[in-house]
């Protein structure tokens, strides 16, 4: 039977030329209030610490700074670029997260950022994080929520950005609207004190999430132009990225948490 393209397998693979520094564009723009919402949450330096999907391991590397070294885990598909984390005293674990015999052990806090709206099996994920948290543990999930670029006046990123969300849907599974159920699922799932923040950058006003963007575009330019857009539309909307007065959206991430119950 043929099995469906997840993320990673080619688009978006780590074997990519430019999927660290990608992936490194996207640190730099959500890492700062990623810091704040755990900070907020009180990350405690007693705390053991499970990242899933570490991607380039920028958070991670701060748990370990923060929390004990030692109580820091990362795990991801492809842990070539989790190297640094070693030295910094964390575990790196090369996994698939949807594999049902992956147990990493228990936690005071499971975090995931920008993985599980990527995986079709994202509820099942979704369950088996809270199992590999221990009583009173804290469950912090962080995705993107689409605002904006399905709906600006400017016709070439309009189109742009709806063709990408839509292409990625079809040949990844990715959704961009999950994150808006977390409160829900989480509630479901019997956390507790669930709460939710977002944080919307805005594409020509931060470094990083332009670099982003522009290097999303750039892997997934065959993909949408085989998908139907036309190349004097995706040419059209890249230039309009490169001028210094354009101001966008493309997306929200939207910060979902909630505890296990504790024993009494
Ligand atoms: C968009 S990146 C986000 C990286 C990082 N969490 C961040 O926010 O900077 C998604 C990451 O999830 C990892 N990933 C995707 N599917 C996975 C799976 N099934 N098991 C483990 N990791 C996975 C990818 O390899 C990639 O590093």
């Amino acid at each position: 039977m043929h099995e469906a393209e997840r993320y990673g397998d080619k688009l978006f693979a780590a074997s990519h030329s430019n999927e660290s520094d990608r992936l490194s564009g996207l640190a730099d723009t959500f890492d700062p209030a990623s810091r704040r919402n755990l900070l907020a949450l009180g990350l405690d330096a007693r705390w053991s610490c499970l990242d899933v999907g570490a991607g380039t391991g920028t958070l991670s590397g701060w748990l370990a700074s923060v929390a004990s070294p030692g109580q820091v885990t990362a795990v991801d598909r492809d842990a070539r670029f989790l190297g640094h984390l070693a030295d910094r005293g964390a575990t790196v674990i090369e996994a698939d997260i949807t594999d049902p015999a992956f147990h990493p052990g228990r936690f005071d806090l499971v975090h995931a950022r920008f993985v599980l709206m990527h995986l079709r099996d994202r509820e099942e994920v979704l369950r088996r994080m809270v199992s590999w948290l221990r009583p009173g543990g804290l469950l912090v999930v962080s995705d993107a929520l689409a605002v904006g670029g399905e709906t600006s006046p400017h016709e070439a990123y309009r189109r742009t950005i709806t063709g990408y969300w839509h292409m990625i849907a079809e040949t990844i599974g990715s959704d961009r609207h999950c994150a808006a159920q977390y409160p829900r699922a989480f509630t479901e799932l019997g956390l507790r004190d669930v709460g939710m923040d977002t944080h919307l950058p805005v594409v020509g006003l931060d470094a990083g999430f332009d670099r982003f963007l522009a290097l999303t575009l750039e892997q997934a330019r065959d993909r949408m132009l085989a998908a139907g857009l036309p190349e004097a539309v995706l040419d059209e909307a890249v230039k309009h990225l490169a001028h210094p007065l354009t101001r966008e959206s493309f997306f929200a991430m939207a910060t979902c948490w909630g505890r296990t119950p504790t024993v009494s």
